[in-house]
């Protein structure tokens, strides 16, 4: 239910940010009589699973001009989200009613780059790819790489603290992130942009905005380091006869190819179906295999990183660790390789939805989950090739290197009883391993009802607080998971 405590969208308020914001294409007023399509957009997520009923979008394009946002929504109790590209995966980047749309598009600029150092300093609207983009003219990389680098925002990624595939050698956000620049509820300007890479002054507050998914203010700039790009970069694609094997070449390719291994993404033979089905695309190797895992390697020297990779091929291929594989020999290659895996979450949306599941749990145990949802979804009639059957499959890949899952469940439309039979099971299942419901997508709306199986009472109670001494009028993205 919509929280009466909140004001409802009026003319004088949007009067106020036409004022502010000046220009027409900074504000989409949904009152006007200008058609409704231009909000449609924000207000429906990448799944097409959430929708919201927002009346304006504001995209500022300053720090001053959020901080001014902000404090006349906080003084006139109009609830706001803030939104980025708008490609998460939980439902938080869209209003649930009627919440102003925050969206950060326009505050796109790089700040400085220190090419000795690799600090990026940028404003929390530039998509990630231009990010990277940028640095590849530097000879530098961004720590974080992602499917939708196309579309989201640095300032998203840290409000999602998100993974990806470059996590396994970088590291996370949390660690990655030298500085924020974030507005709060109140307008005040949160100044702690540092460079640095050592700083115990006290709290560290910038981590409580690093997966924070807007929740306690608005990100406006991030500061962060950026690796050195890579002069030798190798990817290889394999396929392998079960998930014990799986694990046998990551302990291998752990051992063997140490400080260049810099991606191990797994995916199992039905993802990769899919993905041949909805693209028609030839697949990598001739013969169909239950698993296959994506090797990156990245070093300085080609010569030696060729060596180590190809003693590395010989003894999985001799050990029969692997049962086919194939190395790309160029950059076309090397991008047809990575679009097997990085095009997945958009395949398994071709028959009309998904249920997805973004855990972390031990390794030895990842792939069992997968199986159990299968079989209990298949036991229940609902898996099958036809329209009479909600299930088109149960699949499951991720970030090996990381024990990130991604149980993903395509469906040919939502269907309560198939949410019933995988809700609650999937968390509690998670739950009896000690996993987490939320390895790098956050919690959203999605997961709301279930944080109590990855978080104590007390860990809850104690973001409450949190969220009440930021946000005392709760207008940050209300109605998520806090
Ligand atoms: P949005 O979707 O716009 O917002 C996400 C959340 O952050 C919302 O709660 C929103 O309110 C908040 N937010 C956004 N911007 C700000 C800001 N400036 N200040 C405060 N709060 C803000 N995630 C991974 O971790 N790893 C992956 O490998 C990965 N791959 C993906 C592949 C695809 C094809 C897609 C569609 C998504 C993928 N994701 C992945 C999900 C991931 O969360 C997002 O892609 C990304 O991090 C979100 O950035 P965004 O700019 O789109 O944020
Ligand atoms: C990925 O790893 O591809 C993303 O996290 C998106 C997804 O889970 O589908
Ligand atoms: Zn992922």
């Amino acid at each position: 239910r919509r929280n009466s405590k909140y004001a409802k969208l009026s003319q004088e308020h949007v009067e106020y940010f036409q004022k502010l914001l000046g220009s027409e294409s900074a504000i989409i007023d949904g009152l006007s009589k200008k058609a409704s399509e231009d909000i449609e957009p924000f207000n429906s997520d990448w799944m097409r699973k959430y929708r919201g009923h927002a009346q304006l979008v504001l995209k500022p394009k300053s720090t001053e001009e959020v901080s001014k946002i902000l404090k006349y929504c906080n003084d006139n109790l109009l609830a706001v989200v803030p939104q980025g590209g708008n490609t998460g995966l939980v439902g938080g980047s869209v209003p649930v009613f009627d919440e102003i749309v925050i969206n950060l598009q326009k505050m796109n600029g790089i700040r400085s780059f220190d090419e000795v150092s690799g600090v990026l300093v940028a404003d929390a609207g530039v998509i990630l790819e231009v990010a990277d983009s940028f640095l590849a003219e530097k000879n530098h990389i961004f720590p974080l790489d992602l499917g939708a680098k196309g579309s989201c925002q640095i300032g998203g990624n840290v409000a999602t603290n998100a993974g990806g595939l470059r996590l396994l050698r970088y590291g996370s956000l949390h660690g990655n992130v030298l500085g924020i620049e974030a507005v709060l509820p109140d307008g005040t300007i949160m100044d702690d942009l540092s460079k640095l890479r050592k700083n115990n002054t006290g709290y560290d507050l910038k981590q409580l905005f690093i997966g924070g998914e807007g929740t306690i203010g608005i990100i406006t700039g991030i500061s962060i380091i950026c690796p050195q790009r890579s002069s030798a970069t190798n990817v290889a694609y394999f396929g392998l006869e079960s998930y014990e094997k799986v694990q046998q070449a990551f302990r291998e390719a752990k051992g063997q190819l140490s400080e260049i291994l810099s991606a191990f993404e797994l995916m199992d033979g039905r993802s990769q179906k899919l993905v041949n089905q909805a693209t028609n695309k030839k697949m990598p190797l001739e013969e169909e295999h239950p698993f296959y895992c994506l090797i990156e390697t990245s070093g300085s020297n080609t010569d030696h990183d060729s060596e180590k990779l190809q003693t590395f091929l010989e003894h999985v291929m001799e050990t029969s660790i692997i049962s086919d594989g194939v190395l790309a020999q160029d950059q076309t290659q090397v991008q047809e390789l990575w679009s097997c895996r990085e095009g997945i979450p958009e395949c398994l949306g071709h028959w009309g939805g998904v249920y997805k599941y973004d855990l972390s749990l031990p390794i030895s145990a990842m792939y069992d989950l997968v199986d159990d949802v299968r079989d209990r979804l298949t036991k229940a009639g609902m898996v099958g090739n036809d329209e009479s059957h909600p299930v088109v499959d149960v699949v499951g890949y991720g970030h090996m290197g990381d024990s990130n899952l991604h149980l993903n469940v395509p469906v040919r439309r939502y269907d309560r009883g198939v949410e019933k039979l995988l809700e609650p099971f999937v968390y509690e299942w998670v739950q009896s391993k000690d996993g987490s419901i939320s390895a790098e997508h956050g919690l959203g709306i999605a997961k709301k009802p279930f944080i109590g199986y990855s978080r104590s009472d007390t860990m809850i109670k104690l973001m409450k607080q949190i969220k009440d001494l930021y946000d005392p009028n709760g207008i940050m993205n209300p109605y998520k998971y806090i």
